[in-house]
């Protein structure tokens, strides 16, 4: 195996050694396998090539600095798959079993766990697809579990390097009361066309504004939105964003930094008011934003508002302080107060 370059990992579907999967069928999960083929073979009238049965979760492992191995709030990427499968009417693996396969999936790969200290981590892909054979529009109880890993380092090519983001004028991520918070594949799918047109005008993030009424700020592509004000740490509340564990767990560190948390709906006009704006998720942590434009149509050149925080490539300093906390925890450099992380060994 060629020697990892760890400090310059990507986000990328790197293949590791084993994925680890079971199969429910009959009302109950096969016993967990490993395969080191990476390639699985399907009906072609499978649910999820037709009707995209299929949802997903990611979460990180960490080499921490006593040598132990951390998954990172697995408990609640576990809940949240049993939230979202039984959106789609699927089975889904018990909390037990999930966290379990999680870590079988990392120790297999443990050669490809990053070191302790270069930023880079281990992030963990549990997929859950249905695979029944059927043309009807019903749910069936028939389903796979695949948990897959990968080393990753930073999301856009640098840790903590602010970017520029664009709201789209013709595209909207989710209707009211749709799948917004449920994490299904099918909402990526969503995304793929009008990311590629954000790269193509320079824009690393794309943030979609309510479906509804296109007053208040949802989330970004690839993860939540957040604004600091003051001392105040504020982010949207909206029935069509997915719950996001890093928001949640961000939300709780401004806390223990002193700061003040409100989760309330953000109107758009107020983006003109935030001293620093980012994205969080587990994939990219913190993404400041340097700027954001709203585009009124895409076809149509230029922009009607731009709302600017920092150059681009600077950040804040709240930004800063919320990501070396957050990966701190995450490291074991500070101690784990609020049971974050759940070890798997060493
Ligand atoms: N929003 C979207 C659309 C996402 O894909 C993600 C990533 O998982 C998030 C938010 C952040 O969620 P989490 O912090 O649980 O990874
Ligand atoms: C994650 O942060 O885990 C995600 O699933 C986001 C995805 C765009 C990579």
């Amino acid at each position: 195996m060629e020697p990892i370059d760890w400090k310059n990992l990507g986000f990328d579907a790197y293949r590791t050694r084993t994925v680890v999967f079971s199969h429910y069928k009959d009302g109950k999960w096969s016993t967990p396998e490993m395969t080191e083929t990476f390639s699985f073979t399907m009906d072609p009238f499978a649910q999820v090539l037709h009707y995209a049965i299929s949802c997903f979760e990611g979460l990180k492992a960490f080499r921490q600095k006593d040598g132990r191995i951390a998954l990172f709030r697995p408990d609640r990427n576990a809940a949240r798959m049993q939230r979202t499968a039984d959106f789609l009417g699927m089975p889904c693996p018990s909390e037990e079993m999930f966290i379990r396969m999680c870590g079988d999936c990392v120790r297999g790969n443990l050669e490809f766990l990053p070191p302790y200290g270069l930023g880079a981590s281990m992030y963990v892909r549990p997929l859950l697809f249905g695979v029944h054979p059927q043309m009807q529009l019903v749910p069936y109880p028939e389903a796979v579990f695949a948990v897959m890993c990968a080393p990753v380092g930073s999301y856009y090519g640098a840790h903590l390097k602010s970017c520029a983001a664009a709201i789209p004028g013709n595209y909207d991520r989710c209707a009211p009361k749709g799948s917004g918070s449920y994490k299904i594949g099918a909402n990526y799918a969503a995304t793929f066309k009008p990311y590629k047109w954000a790269h193509e005008q320079g824009y690393a993030e794309i943030l979609y504004l309510n479906s509804c009424t296109r007053e208040f700020v949802d989330e970004f592509g690839s993860s939540n939105f957040f604004g600091i004000k003051g001392n105040t740490y504020v982010t949207p509340l909206s029935d069509s964003v997915l719950p996001s564990i890093t928001n949640l767990t961000l939300q709780q560190v401004a806390v223990d930094l002193g700061m003040e948390v409100e989760k309330r709906p953000v109107p758009l006009e107020e983006l003109a008011e935030f001293d620093e704006a980012a994205g969080c998720g587990t994939a990219v942590v913190i993404t400041p934003l340097s700027h954001i434009d709203m585009k009124p149509v895409l076809e149509e050149p230029g922009v009607s508002r731009s709302f600017r925080y920092c150059s681009d490539g600077e950040v804040g300093p709240v930004c800063k302080k919320l990501y070396q906390r957050i990966r701190e925890v995450q490291d074991g450099d500070v101690p784990d107060v609020h049971g974050w992380c759940r070890y798997i060994g060493y």
